[in-house]
């Protein structure tokens, strides 16, 4: 179900670098943070192939985030992957008049929804040791 829509601020504009992206933790989110040709976008930070960290990689010349492990791209604007009939989720983002990027969240939403199927949560580098 959809809750209400809020704008909370991530990072401000001159934390990011064109093409470069920047992992932000917030209510629960987790997020990468691009610039691309001088605007912000925000997409999950989670690669649904395997779990890789798309805020350590960057964004292409064709407005795609690459993804550091195994290179699947990923279009900012929609989410679309370019490998598979896969996506993830994008956000909103804006940027305020004194350098704030600020990004529309669901506040119906407790935590992100991370796919729990499959192996492709498996090797999400967390540390944490499996039970048994
Ligand atoms: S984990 Fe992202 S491409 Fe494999």
């Amino acid at each position: 179900m959809m809750g209400p829509m809020r704008w909370v601020s991530l990072c401000r504009l001159d934390e990011l670098v064109e093409g470069k992206g920047k992992y932000v933790e917030i209510d629960g989110f987790q997020l990468a943070v691009f610039l691309h040709q001088a605007k912000p976008y925000v997409i999950d930070n989670y690669c649904p192939h395997a779990g890789g960290n798309l805020a350590a990689g960057h964004v292409d010349g064709t407005g795609c985030a690459v993804c550091p492990l195994h290179d699947w791209l990923f279009d900012v604007k929609t989410g679309s992957s370019l490998n598979g009939n896969c996506g993830i989720k994008t956000y909103t983002a804006s940027l305020e008049p004194d350098g704030t990027v600020t990004v529309e969240v669901d506040d119906g939403e407790e935590t992100m929804a991370m796919p729990n199927t499959g192996p492709m949560t498996a090797d999400i580098a967390t540390g944490t040791p499996s039970p048994g």
